[in-house]
């Protein structure tokens, strides 16, 4: 609470104003965020089933494990878990002794996600952990076990460059050598594309932006008039990165009670909630350029939307 307190003001104070998009997921985020992934525009999650479902045993090869090795398979944001179940299914079946290492900011989306696991691939142990991806890194470190990171969803784009460098570096640095790390990434293609699956005809992906508003008025007391913020995603293609807004249609004062604080709003201000970067290799190369992980392999949809690429720690 405390430090949602923080971030919520820091975001606000700044000269353009920012909500830290991992604080979208509390209950009804969760749901809203599910419904996203099912809708007819948002193909990312599709795109990277199609390969799971498709490619599945080149993926375990990739992984090069051995069948009498015990390892950890730690997903981080895993969500529903929709894709890593195909995986599950098939390691499982295969005899891999492993534990499944869920990791996720919602404690609500663990829970779920156990319940399914342990209903549809009973077999599977499951050690869910609660927390942000930064938060992981030190209990990655505590054991030598083999690792295998999922970090799926293309949800690294949701990190500047900047920021996901120093992640994946110091995720490498917190791995042991021929541990590997599976990455989903979006690819660069048409706004005509892209620019939909964040902007939906059914305006959930709307209502999960402005879910983040209801949240800090819920619990933070805040004052936020929501239907006067509206939705607004842009697409630049030059650099390939989709920035998602909420615009406030008119001049407006925002009291938020935990702060103690007033927050003011130009007509036409935006509150940039969060970006999602897309990839080519180039700009891959340059974000794993200080880690020790190399390149091995990648893995493509039928439609070229969507890479998973496996990157050993050298
Ligand atoms: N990482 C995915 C993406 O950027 C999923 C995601 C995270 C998302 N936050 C979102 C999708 C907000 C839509 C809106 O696409």
């Amino acid at each position: 609470m405390e430090q949602f307190k923080k971030d919520i003001e820091a975001g606000l104070s700044g000269k353009e104003k920012t909500l830290p998009s991992k604080y979208f997921y509390d209950k009804k985020g969760d749901a809203l965020f599910v419904e996203i992934m099912h809708l007819e525009e948002y193909y990312l999650t599709r795109a990277e089933l199609d390969i799971f479902k498709n490619q599945t045993q080149q993926i375990i090869n990739a992984f090069a494990l051995k069948k009498d090795t015990f390892f950890e398979l730690i997903e981080l944001g895993a969500g529903d878990g929709l894709k890593t179940k195909e995986l599950l299914k098939e390691l499982t079946n295969q005899n891999y002794k492993f534990d499944y290492v869920p990791v996720d900011i919602s404690q609500n989306a663990l829970d779920q996600l156990e319940q399914t696991i342990t209903k549809e691939t009973p077999k599977v142990s499951v050690k869910k952990k609660q927390g942000d991806y930064f938060e992981v890194l030190d209990a990655i470190k505590g054991n030598h076990c083999p690792k295998i990171i999922l970090f799926l969803g293309s949800n690294i784009g949701n990190l500047s460059d900047e920021i996901a460098s120093t992640f994946i570096s110091k995720l490498s640095d917190s791995l042991n050598p021929n541990d590997k790390l599976f990455l989903g990434v979006d690819l660069i293609k048409s706004k005509e594309i892209i620019l939909p699956a964040y902007n939906d005809s059914k305006g959930i992906t709307k209502a999960f932006n402005l879910n983040l508003l209801a949240r800090i008025n819920n619990e933070l007391g805040g004052n936020f008039e929501i239907s006067n913020f509206k939705h607004q995603p842009e697409f630049t293609e030059s650099e390939g990165i989709c920035r998602s807004y909420l615009v406030s249609c008119e001049k407006q004062n925002v009291f938020i009670q935990a702060l103690n604080k007033s927050f003011h709003f130009e007509k036409g201000e935006k509150i940039l909630m969060e970006i999602s970067r897309k990839y080519n290799s180039e700009i891959l190369h340059k974000i794993i350029k200080n880690s020790n992980f190399q390149i091995q392999e990648n893995f493509k949809d039928s439609q070229n939307y969507f890479a998973n690429y496996i990157l050993n720690r050298a």
